[in-house]
């Protein structure tokens, strides 16, 4: 990669205090890693550690910081305000994205399709949303990522307890209308998508939950996706208007479902998604011909020109 010495003194900015501290630290030091080998000035900055006034002292910043404080928007307005280019999007399609109802909501109104949901509450009426989005159906913090507080409801009487669960998570909770089919992950890089993964749990867990995407090893995953040539485009076509319509922009990831019927749904947008060397984003990278190093450099590189966030 030439010339790395271009980019000055680069944050690379991990942990921080999100329920996904762990997982930003993995995914913050693999992409650490990689542009150190690339030759760039890099070093590792965790906000919960040192005040974020220090980063100050650097050129720019790569976000790897996954959840509250560092993929809604609260970081990258502190970065503004310091006058730091950053990689990714930036403040209110952050903010947007780290909520998936605000999330769903600005896709409606876009007329993108994503599933019936309620927003539950402790004075909501129970079997009302039943009897509205219907049975099965997901129950999930709005604020969270990595599946945290997530459960499938099947019947009435599972519903308190799947409250209880995602309350401990968060203070907004919602239900969404179960879908049975496959389900994809888009990766955007640089207002391109890029090709569909196919996410195959393994059969005996009910979804893609914290332990399956990262304590198993028996997740497969799919690239090329299994669609037809035509709907892949049409997938890929979607997801990118998906992530224009809430203001992300750089790079990040769409996750999406095909119902039976052979229908699409947006499930949520990711801003900063993770980013270990055996995370979904390299994959897709991958089949476009970047290393993880190669995909790290192309992210940095969107600090380089004049800001679109
Ligand atoms: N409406 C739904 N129907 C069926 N499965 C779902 C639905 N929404 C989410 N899931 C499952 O739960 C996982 C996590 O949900 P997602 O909305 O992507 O949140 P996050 O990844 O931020 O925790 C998905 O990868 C999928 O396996
Ligand atoms: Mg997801």
């Amino acid at each position: 990669m030439s010339n790395a010495l271009k980019f000055g003194k680069v944050a690379v900015l991990l942990g921080g205090k999100s329920a996904e501290r762990e997982v930003s630290l993995d995914s913050g030091n693999a992409v650490l890693e990689a542009l150190l080998r690339s030759g760039v000035n890099a070093e590792g900055f965790d906000p919960q550690e040192r005040s974020v006034t220090e980063l100050v002292n650097y050129d720019r910043a790569f976000i790897v910081l996954h959840g509250r404080g560092g993929e809604d928007g609260q970081i990258q307005g502190a970065l503004e305000w310091l006058g730091l280019p950053y990689t990714g999007t930036g403040v209110q399609g952050s903010a947007i994205g780290m909520d998936k109802v605000k999330t769903k909501q600005v896709w409606q109104g876009s007329e993108l399709p994503t599933a019936p949901y309620r927003i539950v509450t402790k004075d909501s009426d129970l079997q009302e949303i039943v009897d509205s989005i219907g049975l099965p159906f997901i129950i999930k913090p709005v604020h969270e990522g990595s599946s945290i507080g997530m459960s499938k409801v099947e019947k009435m009487e599972d519903f308190a307890e799947a409250i209880a669960k995602a309350t401990q998570h968060d203070a907004v909770v919602m239900a969404e209308k179960w879908i049975t089919g496959r389900e994809f992950t888009i990766v955007i890089l640089n207002g391109q998508a890029l090709p569909v993964i196919r996410l195959e749990p393994p059969k005996d867990v009910a979804f893609y939950d914290y332990e399956a995407k990262y304590n198993r090893n028996d997740v497969q995953y799919g690239i090329p996706c299994g669609l037809t040539e035509s709907e892949e485009k049409q997938l890929q076509a979607l997801c990118l208007r998906a992530f224009q319509a809430v203001g992300a922009s750089g790079w990040g990831r769409i996750d999406a479902m095909q119902d039976e019927h052979g229908n699409f749904w947006l499930l949520e947008v990711n801003t900063v998604p993770g980013m270990t060397s055996h995370s979904l984003v390299p994959k897709a990278a991958n089949a476009i011909g970047y290393s993880f190093d190669e995909l790290c450099v192309v992210i940095l590189e969107q600090t380089l020109t004049e800001a679109t966030h």
